[in-house]
């Protein structure tokens, strides 16, 4: 009998994005996703808006240091330790200032540092808002996405090492698992949290929003507008995940997306193959093929 991760349920709770001036893009991100910014110190900030948070701090622009995970309990987090130790993977401490000192940090085959933990309590908190703007539009941070020169590499790392569940590839030929071209993983009955494009170098690819429905989406798209920030692909619908979406740039380059209606998977289906093509990426229109 194969033993099932304990990394279920995870979702993703928080990242860090680094920045050449963490003030700057602390600015941003609170005015184009509805943040509140408190100064954890000169340089470090912390994000907070309904149900999505960030640390932005110093580093090589565009760079994302690592990727939260919240565990749902001290006795899963033990038997996620548990699990991870015995595939060999080396803990490393963790760097999150969000989660408690024992959360466990495991870095990827691309060094890519992935947090699983439990929320730090004592953080500081916000006044409620009433006034409608981005602060009351919902988003919740869902996923979170790399590109990788070396796909197969990754894929087993997140499989078998840490027992994410794949949800769906996108392959060159859908007959042939050595085409694979891109593979979503979830975590929890949500489609992907995590996924990994194949792509010429490693790289940040993007990381979403859920909001609650389509509405939400024009809602969201009319405060972009007037902050005068371009959507930069979609709205459109993917075909992996059956999201609603589209995406806009951060300062940095950094694709930043806005998604409803994200396909639910119980863990127990497997995992669906499509031709990596431009309407796997966008039903509706013109897909973006990583290079
Ligand atoms: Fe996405």
């Amino acid at each position: 009998m194969t033993m099932l991760s304990p990394i279920w349920p995870a979702q993703l709770d928080h990242l860090r994005l680094d920045s050449s001036d963490p003030a700057a893009l602390a600015k941003f991100y609170a005015a184009a996703f509805g943040f509140r910014t408190t100064d954890f110190s000169a340089e470090e900030f912390y994000l907070q808006g309904p149900g999505r948070r960030l640390v932005i701090g110093p580093g090589e622009p565009g760079g994302r240091p690592y990727h939260g995970f919240r565990l749902t309990g001290r006795q899963q987090l033990d038997e996620v330790r548990a699990y991870i130790q015995g595939k060999g993977i080396n803990i490393e401490p963790s760097p999150s200032p969000l989660f408690d000192d024992d959360a466990v940090a495991v870095r990827d085959p691309d060094g890519w540092l992935n947090v699983f933990g439990l929320p730090r309590a004592g953080l500081p908190s916000h006044p409620a808002v009433n006034t409608p703007s981005a602060l009351t539009l919902p988003a919740r941070l869902q996923h979170a996405v790399v590109a990788t020169d070396n796909l197969p590499r990754m894929m087993a790392f997140y499989e078998d090492a840490l027992g994410f569940t794949p949800s769906d590839y996108c392959s060159a030929d859908i007959d042939d698992p050595a085409t694979r071209k891109v593979a979503f993983y979830r975590s929890d009955p949500e489609h992907h949290s995590f996924a990994v494009f194949s792509g010429s170098e490693t790289r940040c690819d993007h990381h979403a929003y859920e909001v609650e429905c389509w509405n939400d989406i024009r809602d969201w798209a009319d405060h972009m507008s007037a902050n005068n920030i371009k959507l930069w692909w979609g709205p459109g619908r993917h075909g992996p995940g059956n999201n609603l979406f589209f995406m806009i740039q951060d300062p940095h380059g950094h694709q930043v997306e806005i998604s409803a209606e994200l396909e639910i998977m119980p863990r127990e289906m497997t995992a669906r193959v499509w031709p990596l093509e431009e309407r796997s990426l966008n039903l509706w229109g013109p897909g973006w093929i990583r290079d």
